[in-house]
């Protein structure tokens, strides 16, 4: 009887799915113009990132065959940890086998259950994810009211004077495209004596000296206590990062699981994203930036989007009129996703069009031309 019982719930979970639009699907092959994906500076195809990760396949191989501690060193996870760690501003970085996977680990790692995490209330499902693992109390904020911030940080401290306080927030937001008031965030943390971990899965690449991200653009690299990254977005290939102290890290390798108990980073991936971060922080990663500003500029001045960096939301209210609005573009050959609940509020679903530097002048206006003729959003 109880073998029955999965599928019957699986099976109202779909049908509850369907009737609210949400049913996800792998869709079309990636044949069409896309606005869909995360590699900002068009790197993931860049000779140079190909040959370094073929060459690095040659010499080690598919695999790293095991966690880190275990397989032992390997030049090319060294070489990208000290690269990265330049880059950012730090003493060390430590890399984990997927962005996703990063917070699961650092986060349990350095809060438990006698502290508190803030975290803002839109932020990406992994950093809810890590929240949770820690077993500390969660308590959330919106990531540009920080009134709300000094009042939960308020009393935070007058519940719990003695358990740490670890706030957690992104730099640049995955589906609203804005940056956090980060000037203002660090202001309270050091007010409350809070430590903060700044996700930069988006900011990496695109801003900043060398495209060090957001923080290192109003130089306060030195204010934020874990940088995190990811490899899997403007640095074309995948995995995760934290860049911080010498002894956080060394704490991290220790205590972290996500990093302990996993396969490590495929050593010609890890290769593949020192080539691309060689070229971020060159005059070559400059053009390429320039090139993103002059695409974002285009569609900014197209659509009147409010938003200054590469990811830019069309609201269109309802599950049902974001999957219309897609499938009208899917036909007009754009890849263009529909952003529906869970990911965002009830009423917020939307089109999330994500701009990159390999688009051309023509691209854009091919994808204007396209969002001019959407049907209408309830
Ligand atoms: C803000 C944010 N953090 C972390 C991640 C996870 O990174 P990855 O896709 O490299 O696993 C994502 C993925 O979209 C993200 O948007």
């Amino acid at each position: 009887m109880k073998s029955d019982s999965f599928l019957a719930e699986i099976e109202t979970r779909h049908s509850t799915r369907r009737k609210d639009h949400r049913q996800r699907s792998l869709g079309n092959p990636l044949t069409q113009l896309s606005f869909s994906d995360n590699d900002y500076l068009g790197l993931s195809t860049h000779p140079e990132v190909i040959g370094a990760a073929q060459r690095s396949l040659e010499k080690y191989g598919t695999s790293a065959r095991a966690a880190r501690l275990l397989a032992g060193p390997c030049p090319e996870h060294n070489e990208l940890e000290s690269a990265l760690a330049s880059w950012k501003g730090t003493e060390r970085a430590l890399l984990f086998a997927s962005g996703y996977l990063t917070p699961l680990g650092v986060i349990p790692a350095l809060v438990g259950p006698a502290d508190t995490i803030l975290l803002e209330r839109e932020a990406h499902a992994c950093l809810f994810d890590g929240a949770k693992l820690s077993g500390a109390r969660l308590r959330l904020f919106s990531r540009q009211d920080m009134s709300e911030l000094k009042t939960v940080l308020d009393s935070t401290q007058k519940l719990n004077p003695q358990g740490k306080v670890l706030i957690v927030a992104e730099s640049l937001h995955s589906m609203d495209g804005d940056f956090a008031p980060l000037e203002e965030i660090i202001r309270l943390k050091k007010e409350a004596g809070a430590w903060l971990l700044l996700d930069e899965a988006h900011a990496g690449g695109i801003c900043g000296p060398q495209g060090a991200g957001r923080a290192a653009q109003l130089g306060l690299i030195d204010s934020v206590d874990l940088q995190m990254g990811t490899l899997g977005k403007a640095l074309g290939s995948s995995g995760g990062f934290i860049a911080s102290q010498n002894r956080i890290i060394d704490h991290l390798l220790n205590e972290a699981r996500t990093f302990l108990f996993g396969t490590a980073l495929s050593p010609a991936v890890a290769r593949a994203a020192l080539s691309a971060l060689t070229i971020i922080r060159s005059p070559d990663g400059e053009t390429l930036r320039d090139t993103l500003q002059k695409n974002i500029t285009q569609f900014r001045s197209a659509h009147a989007s409010s938003q200054l960096g590469p990811i830019h939301s069309i609201l269109r209210g309802s599950n049902s009129s974001a999957n219309a609005a897609s499938q009208h573009l899917q036909q007009q050959g754009l890849t263009v996703p529909a952003i529906r609940t869970p990911t965002v509020p009830e009423g917020a679903a939307r089109l999330r069009v994500s701009l990159s530097a390999r688009h051309t002048t023509h691209d854009i206006q091919q994808l204007t031309n396209a969002l001019h003729t959407l049907p209408p959003r309830d």
